[in-house]
């Protein structure tokens, strides 16, 4: 008997070596999944970078306890290593296409059927729930309908005064202490979303008594969300519940839910007296809201999860951007006064420029758009494959996440020539005219692209000119001093500072 077995064992291992073999060139077995092919059956490292992993279980443990700084720098290694090619990840159930080139980003942007957010996203569903950020399918193509008009030019004018005034209260602050030095990082932040609430929500957020804890519980949710994405294992609620921030997260969830839903039942009872709403109130996005809602379009669940979405996708994009434009403005004395001298074109009383006058400031939109082109509000995106499919000649198996890295793509140097260096003459329309169209994408593209883009813009010129025109930028903070992280949108671990000098 035990003959036997000694005789038979070497072909048993035999056969187990080669059905694990075969298994293998199709699924990735330490890592539960089915691998990523290329369709013409060539070698796939000859059409993708596959990075070495630190174990055979593909990259599940190169990603373990990371902080959201060492995040983002192994995001850039990883790009580093590939050599502007595209590259590939493979985590425990799905492979993740990593994408760098506007080439390979494409195919993903103009496609009508990946559409659908990847796990990151499942991180900002307890606050923005079925939001036009997160949902997908014919709910999201639903809401991105109805929503569309309240991002009309028409609105946007009206918007305009509402910027004016936030940024008046701004300016104002800056001028009680001219020649010392601001922290970019406290400042801004208050001012886009104070701008938020009034535009999305119809009320002034230094008025009310709970605006103050409103802040600071969306303050909280970022820390916590960071805390997450820094560690896949946090993604797992139990994980999360027993080693993370888990009561931080509920209470402010608790907090930013509560104050939302309110006032959104409070502008409901204003909205049923149509007439008066007409009369007194200025028009907020929450008002199309419960126009859809009047036809039954919408329900109360689906505004509070449009309203937590527009407040959450608005308000820290911009301001990053903003601190950011601010940055770069002070390092970059020569580019800070072509812009002074445009910005004089605007009359005297700021209160008088119009929305044109502002869309006229176009060196100024140079600024804006490579500050946004180096340092981009959102540096990565998600997207997951739902059905096996084809994208760049590759075979994605249902459930392959794909991460598009604006900030590697918008650092290309066959789109961008000495990518590091600061060149708002780059935007200049005779220098864009050959350049790839998804190239440039700090507001994503295609289909899933920001709603909010030309809201964003003119919000952040109009409080560009108005700092422009009263003070010089002066440096404190160097690019070189900071750390930069990864959350859900770029940030920097030390505070951005400048100092402003009153203009005579
Ligand atoms: C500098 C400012 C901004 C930047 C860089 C920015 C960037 C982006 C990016 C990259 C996306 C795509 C996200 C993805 O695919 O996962 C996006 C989507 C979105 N943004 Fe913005 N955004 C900015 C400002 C705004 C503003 C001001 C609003 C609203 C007033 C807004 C509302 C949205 C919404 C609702 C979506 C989801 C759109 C959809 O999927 O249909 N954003 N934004």
């Amino acid at each position: 008997m035990i003959m036997k077995i000694l005789i038979s064992l070497p072909l048993v291992l035999i056969i187990l070596y080669k059905l694990w073999s075969y298994l293998n060139k199709k699924y990735f077995i330490l890592c539960l999944c089915k691998r990523v092919r290329a369709l013409d059956g060539s070698p796939l490292e000859s059409r993708i970078y596959i990075p070495p992993s630190k174990t055979p279980f593909g990259n599940n443990f190169d990603l373990l306890d990371f902080t959201p700084a060492s995040v983002f720098k192994f995001m850039r290694d990883a790009a580093l290593q590939a050599k502007g090619r595209s590259y590939l990840w493979y985590f425990f159930g799905t492979p993740m296409y990593n994408i760098v080139r506007a080439e390979d980003a494409e195919e993903v942007f103009q496609s009508s059927k990946l559409i659908t957010k990847n796990v990151i996203y499942d991180l900002l569903k307890p606050l923005l729930g079925e939001g036009l950020l997160t949902s997908t399918d014919q709910k999201w193509h639903s809401r991105r309908k109805t929503l569309t008009p309240a991002f009309h030019l028409s609105v946007l004018q009206s918007f305009l005064n509402i910027f004016k005034e936030e940024c008046k209260k701004l300016v104002k602050i800056l001028h009680q202490n001219p020649g010392e030095e601001l922290v970019l990082n406290q400042l801004i932040p208050q001012f886009t979303l104070n701008n938020m609430c009034e535009t999305v929500l119809g009320i002034k957020l230094d008025d009310i008594e709970e605006g103050f804890q409103y802040r600071q519980s969306i303050h909280a949710l970022e820390e916590v969300m960071l805390q997450r994405i820094a560690n896949p294992l946090m993604y797992n609620i139990v994980y999360f519940y027993l080693f993370g921030d888990y009561r931080k997260h509920v209470d402010n969830l608790k907090t930013a839910l509560d104050f939302s839903s309110r006032i959104i039942e409070e502008r409901r009872k204003l909205f049923q007296h149509k007439d008066d709403v007409g009369k007194r109130q200025r028009y907020a996005m929450l008002d199309t809201l419960l126009a859809a809602e009047a036809e039954g379009q919408i329900d109360h669940q689906g505004i509070c999860d449009e309203v937590n979405t527009f407040m959450f996708a608005a308000y820290d994009t911009t301001s990053t951007c903003l601190i950011f434009s601010l940055l770069m403005l002070a390092l970059r004395e020569d580019v800070q006064e072509r812009c002074f001298e445009e910005v004089l074109h605007l009359p005297q009383d700021h209160d008088e420029a119009s929305m044109l006058q502002f869309n006229e400031l176009f060196y100024l939109e140079c600024v804006i758009k490579e500050s946004l082109r180096m340092l981009p509000s959102i540096p990565v995106i998600g997207r997951k494959v739902t059905e096996e499919c084809v994208v760049n000649g590759l075979i994605m198996p249902r459930n392959t996440q794909i991460n598009l890295h604006i900030y590697d793509i918008m650092r290309d140097p066959r789109h961008f020539p000495d990518p590091e260096s600061f060149q708002p003459d780059r935007f200049l329309t005779e220098n864009t005219t050959n350049r790839h169209r998804f190239g440039f994408v700090p507001f994503s593209a295609g289909k899933r692209s920001c709603i909010g883009q030309k809201f964003a813009i003119l919000e952040m010129k109009v409080l560009l000119a108005a700092i422009l025109r009263s003070f010089r930028i002066l440096p404190v903070t160097t690019l070189q001093s900071l750390t930069f992280e990864t959350g859900i949108g770029l940030r920097t671990q030390q505070d951005v500072k400048v100092k402003l000098q009153l203009r005579e």
